[in-house]
């Protein structure tokens, strides 16, 4: 086996897989206001940003080849309501900021998160009832409202990812009755009830209203497999066009059974508690930056994804520019 190993030529001519921007959507956080740039503690590197600052991030991603952004709003507590109204506000934030980024950079894709957390006083991703249980079928009825409205504001895609049953095919229902006919359906299918995602619920402002509540009762359970390939199968079903397995580090496993068995487009979200965890090792002078996110990354290429939400987007398409 050694003999192939020995030098670079033969090493490039065996390597199975290759990182490029290409795989890469960089995840941003977004307000209201001006000339804001406000850094997320529990980020190093990470910020949330007013619009025009975003701009300038938008032209970065773009100029470094990643195709695609993620937006997540930061909302104003007076605007988070029980009834989450505010998530389809065609005035509201991500609508403006979906139409500023779509005539600005055209041929930049933008995604938009499709989940009432943000927008509701108790940090819930869904409506609830009286006892604090998360409503199914209620929820739906916004979700569609908030996915049309993206669309509308020129979102390339919509992204649900509140793990309410249903929710795929009623958003293209919607979608389809008011001729979007072109908006893909990013479906967080496999979306676990995870640990790691402490640092982007301070990101965007959301583990304060959320307190000591959780999600158990709609997002997956981390000890269940099959279970992500019935939640994927479902949402391929029911019409989305790109399916997500979130946390990713610790389930690549799950990467893996998705594409294999059901061989669709699969994408994977390195989550804010990995990149956290990387940062702090490397502030500490532990671990090797570049070396080690690249592995990471090229870790999910090797699991069969096909695109890959991190924070260290423009970082890693930086580095593989300069010939990491
Ligand atoms: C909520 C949402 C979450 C993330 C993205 N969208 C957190 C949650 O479910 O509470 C987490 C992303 C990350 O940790 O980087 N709709």
């Amino acid at each position: 086996m050694r003999r192939m190993r020995r030098d670079d030529f033969s090493r490039r001519l065996m390597r199975e897989h290759r990182l490029s921007a290409d795989d890469l959507i960089y995840p941003v956080f977004v307000l209201e206001g001006e000339g804001i740039v406000q850094p997320v503690p529990s980020m190093p590197g990470v910020s949330r940003m007013s619009l025009d600052k975003l701009l300038e991030v938008a032209e970065e991603a773009v100029s470094l080849g990643v195709p695609a952004l993620a937006l997540f709003p930061v909302i104003d507590s007076e605007r988070k309501s029980l009834g989450a109204e505010e998530a389809y506000n065609p005035d509201g934030l991500v609508p403006r900021v979906v139409n500023s980024l779509k005539q600005r950079f055209p041929e930049l894709g933008v995604i938009t998160d499709v989940a009432l957390d943000p927008y509701t006083s108790h940090g819930q991703d869904g409506l609830i009832d009286a006892s604090g249980y998360v409503l199914n079928d209620e929820t739906l009825e916004v979700l569609a409202r908030q996915a049309l409205c993206h669309a509308q504001a020129g979102a390339d895609v919509v992204a649900p990812s509140d793990m309410m049953d249903g929710r795929v095919a009623r958003i293209r229902a919607e979608l389809d009755a008011a001729q979007q006919i072109h908006t893909r359906i990013l479906a967080y299918s496999a979306k676990y009830a995870s640990a790691f995602y402490g640092p982007f619920r301070d990101a965007v402002g959301s583990a304060g209203n959320l307190g000591k509540g959780n999600k158990y009762t709609y997002q997956m359970d981390p000890a269940n497999s099959d279970e992500a390939i019935r939640e994927v199968a479902l949402d391929i079903s029911e019409g989305a066009d790109m399916f997500m397995v979130k946390p990713g580090m610790p389930y690549l496993d799950i990467v893996r059974r998705v594409k294999s068995e059901l061989k669709v487009p699969t994408y994977v979200y390195q989550v804010s508690g990995e990149y956290a965890m990387l940062k702090a090792a490397v502030a500490n002078g532990w671990l090797s930056e570049q070396a080690c996110v690249l592995e990471s990354l090229v870790g999910f290429k090797r699991a069969g994804a096909d695109g890959i939400l991190t924070y260290y987007a423009l970082d890693a398409a930086r580095w593989l520019k300069d010939g990491a």
